[in-house]
Order: C-alpha cells, then sequence, then structure tokens
C-alpha cells in the first residue's frame, strides 16, 4: 500500500506528460546513443536491448512517456528493444500498470501479450521513406516531440533492408513489488542499466539518494530523474494566506515518507546536485514546472485539497493553533472557489534530471536552465 492512489496518479499524468522537458529527453537520447551500436558492432544486424528499471513507478506513467521516445513505437527512436522493469510496493498500481500500459499501448496499434510475468510489446517498424508516427495519442503536441514526430532520419541502423522484412520493436514490461526502504543494494542494477524515476526523489531521504546514486556509479548507469518537486507554488490571483500555507506544505514534505529518514521534499534537487558532482556524474538539469489552467478543475482542486490537509497537519494541536487552522480553511474555502468560478492558475515548480557517469569523479559538471519562471499572469483568465 502506498499513499498514491491510481485515480490521483491518472489526474496527474496530463499535467506530468505536458511539464517535462523535452530538451533533456533529446540529452537522454544523445548519451544513450553510445550504448546503441557498442565500438566493433557497427555491422551487426540486431539491435540491442536497452535494459530500464523504473523506480516508484506507479501505474507506470514514466513508462507510458519515455518508451515511445525511446523507440518502442516504430520511427520514434533508437531503441527498438526495450526491457523495462518497474518496481514499487504498491501491488495495486503495478496491477493497474499492465492494465493501463496494454490499454495505452493498444490504441496506438501496438500489439500486446501477457507473457509469463511481464506484458511483451510490439510493433512494426515502419518502411524507410514511409511517413513515421506522427505522434503519440493523449499527447498535447504543445510542445512537439524532439527525435519523435516523423523522425524516419533519426533511427540508428534498426530498419528492415529495402523489400527485405521490416523489423518489429519489441518492449517488455515486467513488475517488481520491493520496498525500496530496503536501498539500491536490492534493485541489483546490471551494467548500463537506464535507471529512470518520475515523482519520486522528493520522497526520499538524503542517505536513500546517496546509496541510489553510489549503486550507479558501481554500475556505470545513466538516471534520467523527472518531475521532483522543488518548493516553488505560485498562483494567481494570489492570497494573503498563500506565504503561510506554502511554508507549512514545504514543511510537511520533509516528513519520513519511509525511505531512510526525513525526505528531501523540496532540498531534493540541490541534494542531487551535490550528490552527482561528489561521485562523478555529469548533471544536466531543467524546469518542468506544472501550469495548471482553470480548464483543469479537478487536478486544481485535489491538489489544493491536498495542500490544506498537509498545512493543517503541521498545525500543532491547541487552542493557541485555532486562528492558524481557521486561516488555513478559509484559505481553502475560497480557493475552492476559484476553481469552481474558472478563476484559479497555479504552478508548481518541478525539476527534471539526467545524470550520465563519467570515467572520474571529478570537477562539478552542473548545467541548469534557471528556475525562473515567468510569474503567472491573467492573459488567459
Ligand atoms: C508520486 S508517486 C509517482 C508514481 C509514478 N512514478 C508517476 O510518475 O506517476 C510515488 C510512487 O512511489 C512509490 N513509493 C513510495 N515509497 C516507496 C517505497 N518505499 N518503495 C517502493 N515504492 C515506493 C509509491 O507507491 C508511488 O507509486
Amino acid at each position: 500500500m502506498s499513499d498514491f492512489s491510481t485515480d490521483w496518479l491518472a489526474l496527474r499524468e496530463p499535467a506530468d506528460r505536458r511539464a517535462r522537458s523535452p530538451r533533456l529527453v533529446e540529452g537522454l537520447l544523445r548519451r544513450l546513443a553510445v550504448l546503441t551500436q557498442p565500438p566493433g558492432a557497427e555491422s551487426s544486424p540486431s539491435p540491442r536491448t536497452l535494459r530500464i528499471l523504473d523506480l516508484g513507478c506507479g501505474t507506470g506513467a514514466n513508462f507510458r512517456y519515455l518508451a515511445p521516445r525511446l523507440g518502442l513505437v516504430p520511427g520514434a527512436g533508437p531503441w527498438v528493444r526495450q526491457d523495462w522493469i518497474c518496481v514499487d510496493r504498491d501491488r495495486k498500481l503495478l496491477a493497474d500498470l499492465i492494465h493501463r500500459t496494454a490499454d495505452w499501448a493498444r490504441g496506438l496499434n501496438l500489439t500486446t501479450s501477457l507473457h509469463g510475468e511481464g506484458l511483451i510489446i510490439q510493433g512494426v517498424q515502419a518502411i524507410p521513406g514511409e511517413q513515421g508516427v506522427g505522434g503519440v495519442q493523449g499527447d498535447h503536441g504543445d510542445r512537439g516531440v524532439p527525435g519523435f514526430q516523423g523522425a524516419q532520419g533519426k533511427i540508428h541502423g534498426v530498419q528492415g533492408v529495402q523489400g527485405g522484412p521490416a523489423p518489429t520493436t519489441h518492449g517488455r514490461v515486467r513488475t517488481r513489488d520491493l520496498d525500496l526502504a530496503r536501498g539500491a543494494e536490492s534493485l541489483l542494477l546490471g551494467a548500463e542499466t537506464l535507471v529512470v524515476a518520475s515523482a519520486l526523489l522528493d520522497l526520499v531521504s538524503a542517505n536513500w539518494l546517496a546509496g541510489l546514486l553510489r549503486a550507479c556509479a558501481r554500475s556505470r548507469s545513466h538516471l534520467y530523474l523527472a518531475l521532483t518537486y522543488d518548493g516553488r507554488i505560485d498562483l494567481f490571483p494570489d492570497h494573503p494566506h498563500d506565504g503561510t500555507l506554502i511554508a507549512l506544505v514545504n514543511a510537511h514534505q520533509g516528513r519520513d515518507k519511509g525511505l531512510g529518514g526525513p525526505a528531501l521534499g523540496p532540498s531534493a534537487p540541490a541534494c542531487l546536485a551535490e550528490l552527482a558532482a561528489g561521485l562523478g556524474f555529469a548533471l544536466e538539469a531543467a524546469d518542468s514546472d506544472w501550469v495548471l489552467e482553470p480548464d483543469e478543475p479537478e487536478l486544481q482542486a485535489a491538489l489544493v485539497a491536498g495542500w490544506a490537509v498537509a498545512a493543517r497537519e503541521q498545525v500543532p494541536h491547541g487552542p493557541e493553533s485555532r486562528g492558524l487552522d481557521e486561516a488555513i480553511c478559509h484559505w481553502h474555502e475560497q480557493r475552492q472557489a476559484q476553481i469552481a468560478a474558472g478563476l484559479l492558475q497555479i504552478r508548481v515548480g518541478h525539476r527534471d534530471a539526467l545524470l550520465s557517469p563519467e570515467r572520474e569523479p571529478g570537477p562539478r559538471v552542473y548545467r541548469a536552465e534557471g528556475s525562473q519562471a515567468a510569474p503567472l499572469r491573467s492573459t488567459s483568465m
């Protein structure tokens, strides 16, 4: 069991998908290109399999975002063979992952079959010269998908010989019911496994994160860590209690979530940068903020309700706290009224990060887009 319901994860998935940094996915494809064809294997007819470990996978949103961009959808990217292991401690979410992902794959005209302990997804590779796929169903397409839309030219040596049988794309998704509190040693990282996680790092402790990065440094794994909350919350129109509420929410984020001690919460991106530098990873990071417009009232309402509950849990018991408790309730009522009237905009700060092992732990390489998100404005209201 966990605190994350399938409903909540389904509600946030479109906002997550929109928010992720396409630049980092491009960077990921570039960095993984060295694995596509190892030295001396240029003429090998069989493409390599990319092994991916998704930590805290929930219902598989990370898979559904990333697998097509890496190449599971024909014509989209170089990795036409992918082997995913998706880890979570919540069996209900893991069961849902298989069903949701099978439905999603069928919606993209990929074939699916349940095979032993996993889901097999296959697609027929486009014939060279034919039009590539136009996008992934459900994507908003507002940012485009680099290396994905009509990406025939970007496929590296995996297409069939003209006139010959077209190779297929092949993905295997297996789930693992595992409590990550057991630490990175239990993950059995293989050489060059790609480690991915989304919306997880703010839940973990500094010790847990250090253990994960040490294990990845040993196995020379790349990491793609998306959608880490960074403490920025911006609401428009503003409210006199916003500051109080945000401070209480951020304090609540630091509570122990069962992953090795107090959670990193908003300090997760900074902690990641420091640990990565110390262990010789090259780090690239970018903002991946949620920008929730009034046309997403359900997600806005769930978010605001969650913040009000968290803030109230931070208020000490006793008559002296009654005023603060009432202020939070008042704030919540007003925010819900604004949501119902279609008057609220919300920005929630997140960061995506890409870590690549370097040969020797060395000086810090930290390229980051500054967190200088434009303030919310009333243009769309
Ligand atoms: C915010 S959700 C993110 C889920 C998914 N990655 C996504 O982006 O939709 C965090 C996930 O971490 C999982 N999780 C939290 N603590 C865990 C632990 N100790 N072991 C394994 N999974 C854990 C939860 O069950 C949940 O699925």
